[in-house]
């Protein structure tokens, strides 16, 4: 759906949005399932439902009613208890409500239950986020991840029961087969178009891989912003590029990689490249789409992690975002990358928090407003003199016919310069510390 609600979907009527029918600006009820006293849910549940109900708001849904649902035990065929399921129905009776968000794991079955009970649509945490990343996909790796994401998210819930709600046809026209045989028609059809998507994506990938080799001859470091929804990303990379970068007050305004050349104290010119915001508990299903949109920080020389000081749960997300990390190999792992940490948003603090953050400070982080712009240029110190320590340009003799240690260089650094001898060949390579520690040890 676009932003003015004009779009249609595949019956023609304005106004739907092409995944599953639910109707631009229409008004939804958001809830919480929260279970007490459990490790992993030891978040701020009001900060949680805060961020469920700017997921939401990120499809363009009128959230008019929230809560935060305590259960003790998850009632196995609906999720919620039968008192709660019956205030729940009340609440959207009396908001006239069409849409219920849930910011959980909801089963098939109990979906099809709390549908049926709600006599509304109901929508989970995966199905959200996969709202969110079609809506904006913009390259096409990302574009067939997220298709590919949401057939296999449909397939699962491809059940006789669909026929409950009498509109419920999603826009690849699968869903609302009546009987067995139009659900096995609409698996193969959901089995040939997933082949079929990932046959295109082996080829956005390998035209991706060509892009990606070309720039890599340039001799322009890469610093890549990370952080978790909302944290100040694109206000960041817009303050230190100068560029329109979509920045809203709308969680995932950026979900692919945007790239601009600008220069930092000592160095003319460095790639920044902005990347797709994190959430918590991803689901399972969306990690590949997440992580096509995260490759480019395997490339960066410098990572600055954006975190939002203020927020209750910045502690929780710092760890969600490092978890995706070491995931990565960046931390710990295969490619470490050096991480710069920018606290952001510092204005919002009150002046005693604000001292206490500055009294504990790391070495590699920096208190900043990416609005005020207070801290930004100390940051950009901070990331030139990170790249300058990890990376530099190595003069390196091999003898003409080491061709096994020339290749190594060509695939481990930047090769950005020859020159011949008679009986050696020099290359400047480009490249981190570790890879040269690496490189001698050969
Ligand atoms: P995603 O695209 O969801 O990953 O978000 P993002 O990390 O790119 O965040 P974005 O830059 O869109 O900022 C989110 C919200 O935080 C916007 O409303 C910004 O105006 C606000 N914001 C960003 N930086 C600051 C800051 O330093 N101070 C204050 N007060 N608000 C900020």
């Amino acid at each position: 759906m676009s932003r003015d609600g004009t779009i249609k979907d595949d019956q023609g009527q304005p106004g739907f949005d092409t995944v599953r029918g639910i109707r631009f600006g229409a008004k939804a009820v958001v809830i919480l399932p929260y279970k007490d006293g459990q490790g992993k849910e030891s978040r701020d549940p009001e900060a949680r439902l805060a961020e469920a109900i700017g997921l939401a708001q990120a499809i363009y849904l009128n959230v008019v009613h929230s809560e935060v649902i305590r259960i003790r035990k998850a009632a196995v065929g609906t999720l919620l208890g039968k008192g709660q399921i019956e205030r729940i129905t009340a609440a959207i009776a009396a908001t006239e409500a069409e849409v219920v968000v849930i910011d959980g794991t909801v089963s098939p079955i109990q979906q099809r239950n709390l549908e049926k009970a709600f006599s509304s649509k109901v929508i989970d945490r995966t199905g959200l986020i996969l709202e969110i990343f079609g809506e904006r996909a913009t390259t096409a790796e990302g574009t067939l991840q997220v298709e590919l994401a949401h057939l296999s998210y449909q397939a699962s819930r491809l059940v006789r029961s669909w026929t409950h709600l009498e509109r419920q046809r999603g826009g690849f026209g699968f869903l609302g087969g009546p009987g067995e045989t139009q659900i096995e028609a609409d698996r193969r059809q959901i089995r040939d178009r997933m082949a079929r998507l990932k046959d295109d994506l082996e080829g956005v990938k390998r035209t991706r891989g060509l892009h990606r080799l070309r720039r890599q001859k340039a001799p322009y470091p890469v610093v890549a912003l990370v952080g978790y929804t909302n944290a100040g990303k694109s206000t960041l990379f817009n303050r230190l590029t100068g560029a329109e970068v979509m920045a809203e007050d709308l969680l995932f305004a950026t979900l692919d990689p945007t790239m601009r050349a600008v220069s930092l104290p000592g160095i003319e010119k460095v790639i920044l490249s902005d990347t797709v915001g994190f959430v918590s508990s991803l689901p399972t299903q969306l990690v590949a789409a997440f992580r096509a949109t995260l490759e480019e920080v395997l490339e960066a020389d410098v990572i600055v992690h954006v975190r939002d000081i203020a927020h209750p749960d910045s502690a929780a997300q710092k760890g969600d975002v490092e978890k995706v990390l070491r995931d990565l190999g960046v931390i710990d792992g295969d490619k470490v990358i050096p991480i710069v940490t920018a606290l952001n948003k510092v204005d919002l603090l009150e002046p005693d928090q604000r001292a206490s953050l500055l009294a504990s400070i790391g070495d590699d982080e920096v208190a900043i407003s990416a609005v005020s712009g207070e801290g930004v240029d100390t940051l950009s110190e901070l990331v030139a003199r990170t790249l300058q320590a990890s990376t530099r340009t190595h003069a390196i003799r091999l003898s003409q016919g080491d061709g096994r240690r020339a290749a190594w260089l060509h695939q481990h650094g930047e090769v950005v310069g020859r020159r011949d001898e008679e009986d050696a060949v020099v290359l400047q390579v480009r490249m981190p510390d570790e890879v040269k520690a690496r490189f001698d040890a050969l």
